[in-house]
């Protein structure tokens, strides 16, 4: 089965390193059948293109202004990453909302001016720690789901990715159990046919992220309900990610 493999490298490595990351990863992935998105930092889309064009790996940002243009020192546009041949843009991560405020609001104009600009979207959604142990999950992911697609039409919704991830099981070593993220992945499906249509739950994609590596991403991307998976740590070893991308699901 075909799978979305996305790399998040979040602020780590150099534009010199991404150039042997770069080459790497497009030389050993020709045949893959799954489609990979690597999202490193703004500062590396250049290197990163001499070698992911004519490849079918797709370039992904980690972050876009919900403006068009203006005085906003130290923000990107989504027409600068439109560009720079950028195809993806992840919004909504957990670091964003807790680091840097980002409120649901915030990330619903995020998701329009992306859609906007011809952008995809990667929407993070994910409860943290107290939320699951007050068995309030799912009522949370329901309403950070709800709020980030208001005004969203269902023919956008093919620009658009939903990764799943628990907060408690980002860089933590510690993924959600198999049952977790069936479950999750399950009413998430059910939201998207209650907000749209059954088509659109059951043709909509989602992805799982938090602590997946090299030892245990095979029975999680394998879950036939999942479309796929964001990995931030293990990205960054580029022979660990080649594998990863390479695996026939
Ligand atoms: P992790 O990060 O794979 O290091 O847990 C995932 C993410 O934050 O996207």
């Amino acid at each position: 089965m075909k799978k979305i493999i996305i790399s998040n490298f979040k602020m780590n490595t150099t534009p010199s390193e991404m150039k042997n990351y770069a080459m790497t990863l497009a030389t050993k992935t020709k045949g893959s059948k799954n489609k990979i998105i690597i999202c490193p930092p703004f500062t590396h889309f250049a290197v990163a293109n001499q070698f992911f064009e004519g490849s079918k790996i797709s370039l992904g940002a980690q972050n876009v202004s919900d403006a068009e243009s203006g005085t906003y020192t130290g923000e990107i546009s989504a027409s600068m990453l439109k560009d720079s041949k950028v195809e993806y843009v992840i919004v909504g991560h957990s670091e964003r909302r807790s680091r840097f405020k980002e409120t649901d609001k915030l990330i619903n104009k995020k998701i329009k001016t992306a859609l906007a600009n011809g952008l995809k979207v990667i929407l993070c959604i994910g409860e943290n720690l107290a939320t699951r142990e007050a068995k309030e999950a799912g009522n949370f992911v329901k309403k950070q789901l709800d709020d980030a697609l208001k005004g969203i039409y269902e023919n956008e919704l093919e620009s658009l990715i939903i990764a799943y991830e628990p907060i408690w099981a980002i860089g933590t070593g510690k993924t959600a159990t198999i049952k977790d993220i069936q479950k999750m992945v399950e009413l998430l499906r059910k939201e998207i046919s209650y907000l749209y249509t059954d088509k659109a739950g059951e043709k909509i994609n989602i992805v799982y992220g938090g602590s997946i590596d090299i030892n245990n991403y095979k029975k999680i991307i394998s879950l036939p309900c999942l479309n796929g998976a964001l990995i931030g740590g293990a990205s960054l070893n580029v022979d660990n990610f080649t594998v990863i991308s390479k695996e026939n699901y």
